[in-house]
C-alpha cells in the first residue's frame, strides 16, 4: 500500500544512530530494488553502505550496466544527472539532497558559454577550428552544448585520451569549467604553457586579445574547484624536506604547481588504487578530499603505509558533505514505501545531446 511521502523535517531531528538504524531497514525492504553509488568523497557514515564506489568515471559507467529501478547517487547533482541520463527511461537517479551542487560546475553555465562560443567566432571558424570539451563536473545542459557542436566529456581519469581526440577533429579546444584539470592535461600533451590561455567569461572576449585566440592551442575557461585549490606547492617541499623518501600523490584539480612537484597525478580512483597497490612501509602525501584521505589512511595503516592529508586546514568537499544520514534515511524509507523523492529528470532534448557527448567518451576512454 502507498501512503503519502514522509516529509524531511520528521528525519532532519534525528540522531545519526537512529537513522543508521532506519537505513538499514528502509534497505532491507528495497532489496535490489535500489543500488547505492558512492562518489570516493563521501562521508564514512554513508560511504559504508554503498553498493557500488568509484570516481566520475568509473560512476557513470556503473550508472549506464546497472538495472536497479532506482540509483540512490551519493555524490553531487551533475553525478545524479548523468545516471539519469545513462540510464534506461524506466530507471530512476536519486539525490538525497538536492542543495549537494559542485561550485566548481557552477563557475560555468550555458548563457557565458554560448557568449563564449559566439565571441570565438567573431575571430576564427568555431565549428571548424575549436572542439568544445566540458568535464563532467558541468551540468547536463553543458554537455549537451558539447554534444551538439561536435565536443566531448571528460573526466579527470581520461583528459588526455579525450584532448588527443578532440586535436584529432579540430586544431583548438575549449575547455570548461577546471582550468587547472586543462591545464595539466595540455602540458601532459606537450603544449607550452603560451599555447594555453585562459577566458575569463565575465570579460569581453574573455580577457583576450583576437591574436592571442588566434594562436592559442588550449582555450582554458576560468574555473576551479574550492577544495583542491587549498593545496599548495609549500605544502609538498614542507613534507619532502621532512620525509624525503615520501610519496607524493595529487589529484589534477590541484594547480600546476602541485601537479608539477607531485611524483603523481590522477583521478580519485588513480589514488586510491596506487595507494591501496603501493609496497608496505610507503608515506604518503595526498592532494584531494579528506573523506577519501581518512579512509584511505585508516585501511591502508596495517600494512604499515602512512597516508597524510596535504594541507594545513582543513578542506572537505561541503556540497558531498551534504548526503548524510538524515537525507539518505528520509530518502530510503520513501522509496521503501513507494514514493520517489529527490528525482533528477534531465529534459529529455537536452538528455539525448548530452549523451552523444559522454557516448563519444565511453567510446574513446
Ligand atoms: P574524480 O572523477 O577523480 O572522482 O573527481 C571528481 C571530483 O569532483 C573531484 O573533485
Ligand atoms: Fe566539485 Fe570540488 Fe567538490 Fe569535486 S571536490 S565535487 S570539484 S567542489
Amino acid at each position: 500500500m502507498q501512503i503519502s511521502p514522509i516529509s524531511f523535517d520528521r528525519f532532519n531531528a534525528l540522531a545519526d544512530e537512529a537513522c543508521q538504524e532506519r537505513i538499514r531497514a528502509a534497505r532491507a525492504r528495497l532489496g535490489k530494488k535500489a543500488v547505492l553509488l558512492c562518489h570516493h568523497y563521501q562521508r564514512a557514515d554513508v560511504y559504508q553502505y554503498a553498493d557500488l564506489t568509484g570516481d566520475s568515471l568509473k560512476l557513470s559507467r556503473l550508472a549506464s550496466q546497472t538495472d536497479s529501478e532506482y540509483i540512490v547517487f551519493c555524490g553531487v547533482h551533475f553525478m545524479a544527472e548523468v545516471a539519469d541520463i545513462m540510464s534506461s527511461p524506466s530507471q530512476i537517479a536519486i539525490l538525497p539532497d538536492l542543495a549537494a551542487g559542485c561550485s566548481m560546475a557552477d563557475m560555468a553555465n550555458l548563457a557565458k558559454v554560448e557568449r563564449c562560443w559566439r565571441e570565438l567566432g567573431a575571430v576564427v571558424d568555431v565549428e571548424n577550428a575549436v572542439t568544445p570539451v566540458t568535464y563532467i563536473n558541468s551540468a547536463a545542459d553543458l554537455k549537451a552544448f558539447c554534444g551538439d557542436h561536435g565536443g566531448i566529456v571528460c573526466t579527470s581519469s581520461n583528459a588526455g585520451t579525450i584532448a588527443k581526440w578532440a586535436l584529432e577533429r579540430r586544431p583548438k579546444i575549449l575547455f570548461f569549467p577546471d582550468q587547472h584539470l586543462g591545464r595539466w592535461t595540455g602540458h601532459n600533451l606537450d603544449f607550452p604553457l603560451d599555447e594555453m590561455v585562459v577566458w575569463d567569461p565575465d570579460l569581453e572576449l574573455g580577457g583576450l586579445t583576437p591574436d592571442q585566440v588566434r594562436k592559442a592551442r588550449l582555450i582554458l575557461w576560468k574555473g576551479h574547484c574550492s577544495v583542491h585549490q587549498m593545496f599548495q606547492k609549500s605544502h609538498i617541499d614542507a613534507f619532502r624536506a621532512k620525509h624525503p623518501d615520501g610519496l607524493v600523490i595529487a589529484h589534477p584539480e590541484c594547480n600546476f604547481e602541485v601537479c608539477q612537484a607531485a611524483d603523481t597525478v590522477g583521478s580519485t580512483e588513480h589514488i586510491v588504487k596506487t595507494i591501496k597497490e603501493a609496497p608496505a612501509g610507503t608515506r604518503w602525501l595526498v592532494g584531494t578530499e579528506l573523506n577519501l584521505v581518512d579512509r584511505l589512511a585508516k585501511e591502508v595503516l596495517p600494512q604499515d603505509k602512512i597516508v597524510q592529508f596535504m594541507a594545513t586546514t582543513i578542506c572537505m568537499c561541503s556540497t558531498m558533505q551534504r548526503i548524510d544520514p538524515q537525507h539518505l534515511a528520509w530518502t530510503l524509507e520513501n522509496l521503501a514505501d513507494g514514493n520517489v523523492v529527490n528525482a533528477i529528470r534531465v529534459p529529455e532534448h537536452e538528455a539525448r545531446l548530452a549523451k552523444l557527448a559522454l557516448d563519444r567518451m565511453l567510446a574513446v576512454s
